[in-house]
């Protein structure tokens, strides 16, 4: 029986995509060295679908590890969360971010070239873009990442697309994810930063549940209608189901595809946080400080390659997104 291999299947978009495999009944084999992730996170996938997934401890880069999983799983497909995501870390600690992120992507592809597997959807990120002048972002704008972490994605991006010119049997799916957000409606699995959250979701979860005091809003003298950011925030599970439509697409069509995974709406960081409150019943304590450098005014996408090629469209709105981290958070107030 043909199986999907899930690289960060532990993670927090790869626990969710893991439920979706299952719940649509495909065998899932997940790889994860939980260096930014928890193996409960798996226990509670399985809880959730009532299903059993295989679950390796490794790293890509670890070669013997890649071989012995493909030699002993039939694996028809690759869906690839496994890397580093944090833009500031990025900044610190570039090497370690090309190390895993395109080395151990690199090591990927040469496991699955030796075991013929030729299909993989890609984990990339809207950061790839830069700070464009114009919205929304379709996929032809230029690509102009300002950080390391998006510049290892683009460097990946690159090598897959070199990789499909050279040999036109690979299908290979290139995801860019806009802000994805929420947590499965069951509130077992979700959001688990390691330490003070990055994002503007986790972190405000965690003041509206007592564990941060409040929220420092980064500027709110941007050319917007309230001055705060603006953002695509999209629900993980939309994310999630938008990549069982990729696979199907590269089954239909075995070519090179780039998609925006977004909702094409943008929202400030005030509207996200009223939006918060409604859903929690709490009050987010705010306090304005400086601009974070490196961000932009606004970014959203223009979702309509996706929606008419991949034959998805995201369904859940700003609340459901609020409702469901919320939820996960009331339950897990430290996480895991
Ligand atoms: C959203 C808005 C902040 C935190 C990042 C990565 C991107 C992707 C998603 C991986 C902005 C404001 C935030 C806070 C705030 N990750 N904010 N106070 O920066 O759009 O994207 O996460 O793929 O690659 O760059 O998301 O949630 O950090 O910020 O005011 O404590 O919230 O200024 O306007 P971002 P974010």
């Amino acid at each position: 029986m043909s199986k999907v291999l899930v690289t960060g299947g532990a993670g927090y978009i790869g626990s969710h995509m893991c439920v979706e495999l299952l719940q649509a009944g495909t065998d899932v084999v997940v790889l994860d060295n939980l260096s930014n992730s928890c193996a409960k996170s798996l226990e509670a996938v399985q809880r959730i679908t009532q299903k059993k997934l295989n679950f390796i401890e490794g790293d890509l880069r670890d070669k013997s590890t890649l071989a012995k999983l493909f030699e002993h799983n039939d694996i028809s497909a690759v869906l690839h969360f496994g890397g580093l995501k944090a833009v500031g870390e990025s900044v610190n600690n570039p090497l370690s971010y090309y190390d895993n992120n395109v080395n151990g992507t690199l090591c990927l592809i040469e496991a699955m070239t030796n075991a013929d597997v030729k299909t993989i959807v890609f984990s990339s990120t809207a950061t790839v873009y830069g700070v464009p002048d114009t919205m929304p972002i379709t996929e032809d704008f230029p690509t102009n990442p300002i950080n390391p972490y998006g510049q290892t994605k683009l460097t990946i991006e690159h090598m897959l697309r070199d990789l499909h010119n050279s040999d036109p049997g690979w299908s290979i799916s290139m995801l860019r994810y806009f802000n994805p957000v929420g947590a499965h409606p069951s509130g077992e699995i979700g959001e688990n930063p390691n330490g003070i959250p990055n994002n503007l979701m986790p972190y405000l979860s965690q003041v509206a549940v007592g564990v941060l005091p409040r929220l420092q809003v980064f500027g709110d003298d941007y050319p917007t209608h309230d001055g705060t950011g603006i953002r695509d925030y999209i629900h993980v599970v939309d994310l999630v189901r938008g990549h069982l439509n990729a696979l199907e697409f590269l089954q239909d069509n075995p070519v090179l595809a780039i998609h925006n995974l977004g909702t094409g709406t943008g929202h400030s960081v005030y509207e996200v946080v009223e939006a918060f409150e409604q859903a929690s019943g709490k009050t987010i304590p705010c306090e304005v400080i400086e601009r974070r450098a490196g961000d932009a005014a606004e970014s959203f996408a223009d979702p309509t390659k996706a929606n008419e090629e991949l034959n998805w469209r995201a369904e859940y709105d700003l609340h459901r997104m609020c409702v469901d981290s919320w939820r996960w958070q009331e339950m897990h107030p430290r996480g895991y």
